[in-house]
């Protein structure tokens, strides 16, 4: 009984470090953590194992990518003294639960999670036939099993994730004894936020708008922002409904500027350019706060490892817990063998 009941459910989720995060980011992931982290006991952490199971060749930039995504949970609220961040890598615990899922987890259930599949399809500029990349799940389930996780807040491509996740934690705790709980996903509003192309915001489209990014970096974006096809003069009418631009009026406007907009651009009341500065001005004033909180992380980078010094520190603590009672269900403990001599013994 080395784990004491949680006073809070536990929520565990992870984010690959692709460096600086940008405005799909916050309203995907980020901003849900922050507002779960009073409610949940929460754990964050930097899942570097599982970008090299697609960007294994290249590693040059990976404690960059680290940092300066991990300087985006601080800066966007996220609470070192509320949450727990680590690093996936720096605890080889989560290295041996995956060896050991690894043991009893069919083939067939990898092959058959839709993401796998997917992007064996999708991504043609790497080799991804890689026996890491099909156990990508496996190391996931030792991720959220490990903190034995009440809730995984997660978006849609994840959720067939989670169900293995139940589905491998189901095997074990019987074949072993019941060792794990079953989490469930928590689903998080899919925000499939445009970039400035209208294609989903993403770093490799180069389409995205960073939490970093100044004022006029933000106007400037903007005003290349694709707009509604068919309203080619100021003078026509637009259609709010299929500008991309209006869709980030949804996310980040005031109620009034979003149906002063619609209203406005139906009639060619109001320009794109006036249009897009108004939206400009609003996701400046989201940022304003968050590029503050991000100031002294940039000028003290040494602040964010110790961050995630010491919550590297605290999940270890978790994570053997959970290990020593791994090993000692599937027989790997030699105490267990000592202690069950000893007892022969008195006998
Ligand atoms: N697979 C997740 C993603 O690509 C990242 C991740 C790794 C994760 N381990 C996790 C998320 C555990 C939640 C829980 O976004
Ligand atoms: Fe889009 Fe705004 Fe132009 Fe209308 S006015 S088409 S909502 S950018």
């Amino acid at each position: 009984m080395t784990d004491p009941t949680p006073q809070r459910p536990r929520i565990l989720s992870g984010m690959r470090p692709t460096g600086k995060l940008h405005l799909g980011n916050l309203v995907g992931a980020l901003q849900n953590w922050v507002t779960r982290q009073d409610e949940y006991e929460s754990y964050h952490f930097v899942a570097d194992w599982h970008m090299l199971t697609t960007d294994y060749a290249d590693t040059s930039e990976l404690q960059l990518n680290i940092k300066e995504m991990v300087t985006d949970w601080l800066a966007a609220g996220l609470d070192p003294n509320k949450a727990t961040f680590f690093v996936q890598s720096r605890l080889m615990e989560h290295a041996e639960l995956h060896l050991l899922l690894s043991m009893i987890t069919p083939l067939g259930w990898l092959e058959r999670v839709p993401s796998y599949k997917e992007q064996l399809e999708n991504i043609t500029d790497r080799d991804l036939h890689m026996y890491g990349f099909l156990g990508y799940p496996v190391l996931q389930a030792a991720d959220i099993l490990m903190y034995k996780a009440d809730a995984v807040p997660v978006g849609e491509d994840q959720v067939p994730h989670v169900e293995l996740t139940r589905e491998i934690a189901r095997r074990f705790n019987g074949f072993y004894g019941a060792v794990f709980p079953e989490p469930r996903a928590i689903l998080m509003p899919a925000s499939r936020l445009p970039g400035t192309d209208g294609r989903k915001m993403s770093k490799s489209y180069s389409n995205a708008i960073f939490l970093t990014d100044p004022p006029a970096v933000v106007h400037k974006k903007l005003a290349t922002m694709i707009t509604d096809p068919a309203r080619k003069r100021r003078t026509d009418p637009g259609n709010p409904d299929v500008c991309p631009v209006f869709d980030l009026h949804k996310v980040f406007s005031k109620l009034e500027h979003i149906n002063e907009v619609n209203r406005k651009c139906r009639a060619a009341e109001i320009g794109c350019l006036d249009c897009k500065a108004i939206l400009a001005g609003n996701i400046d004033a989201r940022l304003g706060p968050i590029q503050e909180r991000r100031k002294p992380y940039e000028e003290n980078p040494q602040r964010v490892w110790d961050v995630l010094e010491e919550g590297t520190a605290r999940a270890r603590k978790v994570a053997q817990a959970t290990m020593a009672e791994v090993r000692a269900a599937m027989n790997l403990s030699a105490k267990v063998e000592i202690r069950n001599q000893k007892s022969e013994g008195k006998n």
